[in-house]
């Protein structure tokens, strides 16, 4: 009985441990493994693909009004995106398009706004 206890007790405790080391290492590589690697565009490319491209791409669609599909695009327009993504304007949220569009994580989005900080390099 007091050993059924005792795992009452620390079993969530554990768990709980457990969940935050599985977090630290998914965060980890989320940033590519290295806290001290630069943010590149091969890094922020991915979030560009799944949230923006399918309005901004060569021929955009739904109103959008140019391509962020590649480098070049988004170079160009490395202040604007900065300025919606951090007020949340961009991905558009409010229109009917099925699925919808999901917002970017704050993980997304620092990602984002640390890479243009950094003078938006390219992929090395
Ligand atoms: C559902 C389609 C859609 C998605 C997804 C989308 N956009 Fe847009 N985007 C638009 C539309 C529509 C406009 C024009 C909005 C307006 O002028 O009111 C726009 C405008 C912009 C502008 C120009 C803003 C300005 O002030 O002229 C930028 C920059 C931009 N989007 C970046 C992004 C980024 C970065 C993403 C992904 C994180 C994204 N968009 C995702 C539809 C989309």
């Amino acid at each position: 009985m007091r050993a059924f206890r005792a795992i009452l007790n620390y079993g969530p405790r554990l768990m709980l441990l457990r969940c935050t080391l599985t977090g630290f290492l998914l965060a980890l590589t989320a940033c590519g493994g290295d806290p001290d690697e630069p943010v590149t565009y091969c890094d922020v490319e991915p979030i560009f693909e799944q949230s923006c491209v399918r309005c901004h791409h060569k021929d955009p669609d739904f109103g959008a009004p140019m391509s962020l599909e590649n480098y070049a695009d988004v170079n160009i327009h490395q202040a604007m995106i900065k300025s919606v993504v951090s007020s949340g304007f961009m991905p558009y949220t409010m229109s009917a398009i099925q699925p919808p569009v999901e917002p970017l994580s704050s993980t997304e989005k620092n990602m984002i706004i640390d890479w243009i900080d950094s003078g938006a390099p390219d992929c090395e």
